[in-house]
């Protein structure tokens, strides 16, 4: 139990918001968002996702923070000792443990897209993007692609700065960092948004994220929407439940959520309005998928004045906003790790960052040398996020809701969530029923679309 004892606490209010925003900020909002939309079809795909940002990432991210500041401890250890202190089955200690193994795995991918984020912006510098066409953007990404030793050396880039950062703990630089720099990117995507609607086709951008096409809906896509959500959110496995543990008593955990749910939902759609007037007006394949922001930006930073200085900055300002996220994700498995072997925090975050390098070069190999290696018509790089994505952060987030709805008593709730009865209602009502049946749901039905 050694690590409650290191557990420190946010210097204040504020930093826990930015530190959480930090967290749910990152390359799922980037990257992932405008790729999925875009494979999803946009307008119906943006909707379903931002129902379930509201009315279910929301209530599961007030459940999660709670179960981490009531727990104070890893997500494993604070999931069974919230269930004995409720008198409740050890079993619900597997919610934990399917967070800190999800954390591991998406950390592993994570640290991969991450690392192209820094190779380009040593492309930025060395004016690689200078008067790109599209088809040069696309055969720059897909050199980086062929090469294992490139991408290898950029994902252990990556994961060293993740791994410094953990070792040295949550305050210090970290806190600075994020303070600051989460404003800066936020910032240099509204000046995104607006050149792309200068040199792009906005009104085919708007109108292809905003009116959804219900015939391009299906289970499968809802699951991609709910799964984004979680993703973007950080839900489901363990990052904001050990984030909550560092949290006081009397900050709002309600209030805290909604911040931190429309911060990240209005990053998410600035990146969708920067990127998709591009993808229209160089009539780029909407469904490219994890090289959507890679083939696109570049194009409109090597045709802007300053471009170089530009792109620079927000490729740098991207690895950052996907620092803050990653150290999230390795957060869970180094608090487990310390509580189980009494590690320090430094030895602990290099054995853990060791093994999610090893496990990341998988991901590597799946652009390349593995890249025919499928498995039901997945890339080991498209399984690991299938598994982590669609299937463990909205069933542990399930779990959750489940758990705090209807395991731990009302009167035990009430004294944690502190809200007022109208809101706690709300809550009460959306974590009993409609998180679990709307989620529950979209598997039983993804089931049936697909088998029956
Ligand atoms: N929310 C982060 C992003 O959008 O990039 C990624 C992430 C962090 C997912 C932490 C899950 C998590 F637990």
């Amino acid at each position: 139990m050694a690590a409650a004892k290191e557990h420190s606490n946010w210097s204040s209010k504020w930093t826990f918001i930015m530190a959480a925003v930090g967290s749910a900020v990152g390359l799922g909002n980037i990257w992932r968002f405008p790729y999925e939309a875009g494979q999803g079809g946009g307008g119906a795909f943006v909707l379903m996702y931002l129902g379930f940002v509201f009315l279910i990432g929301t209530p599961v991210l007030v459940a999660e923070l709670s179960l981490g500041r009531r727990g104070q401890l890893s997500p494993i250890g604070s999931m069974l000792k919230i269930a004995k202190e409720e008198g409740r089955s050890s079993a619900w200690q597997l919610v934990g443990w399917s967070g800190v193994l999800g954390s591991f795995i998406v950390l592993s991918f994570y640290s991969v897209i991450g690392g192209w984020t820094l190779s380009y912006i040593i492309q930025s510098i060395i004016g690689a993007f200078d008067g790109i066409t599209a088809e040069a953007a696309g055969a720059l990404f897909g050199t980086m692609l062929a090469s294992p030793v490139t991408m290898i050396l950029w994902h252990a880039g990556f994961i060293s700065l993740t791994m410094f950062i953990v070792a040295k703990g949550v305050e210090g630089g970290l806190e600075k960092a994020v303070t600051i720099l989460m404003p800066a990117l936020f910032i240099l995507l509204i000046a995104l948004v607006i050149y792309a609607a200068v040199a792009g086709d906005f009104a085919q951008a708007v109108s292809f994220l905003f009116k959804p096409d219900f015939s391009k809906v299906t289970f499968s896509v809802a699951l991609e929407a709910l799964g984004q959500s979680f993703f973007s959110l950080s839900l489901g496995l363990g990052s904001m439940m050990t984030y909550g543990s560092y949290l006081k008593k009397d900050t709002s955990v309600g209030k805290s959520a909604v911040i931190i749910a429309s911060a990240d939902t209005a990053v998410a759609l600035l990146a969708g309005l920067a990127i998709f007037p591009l993808v229209f007006a160089y009539n780029l394949d909407l469904s490219s998928g994890p090289g959507l922001i890679f083939v696109t930006l570049p194009i409109a930073f090597g045709q802007m004045h300053f471009g170089v200085i530009f792109g620079a900055l927000f490729f740098a300002l991207l690895v950052i906003a996907a620092i803050t996220s990653s150290i999230s994700l390795l957060e869970p498995s180094v608090s487990y790790l310390q509580e189980k072997t009494g590690y320090t925090r430094k030895k602990a975050a290099l054995s853990i960052g060791f093994g999610t390098f090893m496990l990341g070069i998988l991901t590597v190999f799946s652009f390349n040398l593995l890249a025919d290696f499928t498995f039901a018509g997945m890339t080991l790089f498209d399984l690991f996020d299938f598994l982590t994505n669609n299937l463990m952060m909205p069933l542990a987030g399930m779990f959750m809701a489940l758990f705090m709805g209807w395991f731990i008593l009302r009167k035990n709730l009430l004294e944690e969530l502190a809200m007022t009865e109208k809101w706690f209602k709300l809550w009460y009502f959306l974590v009993r029923f409609v998180c679990p049946l709307a989620i529950g749901a979209v598997f039983v039905f993804l089931l049936y679309e697909k088998f029956v």
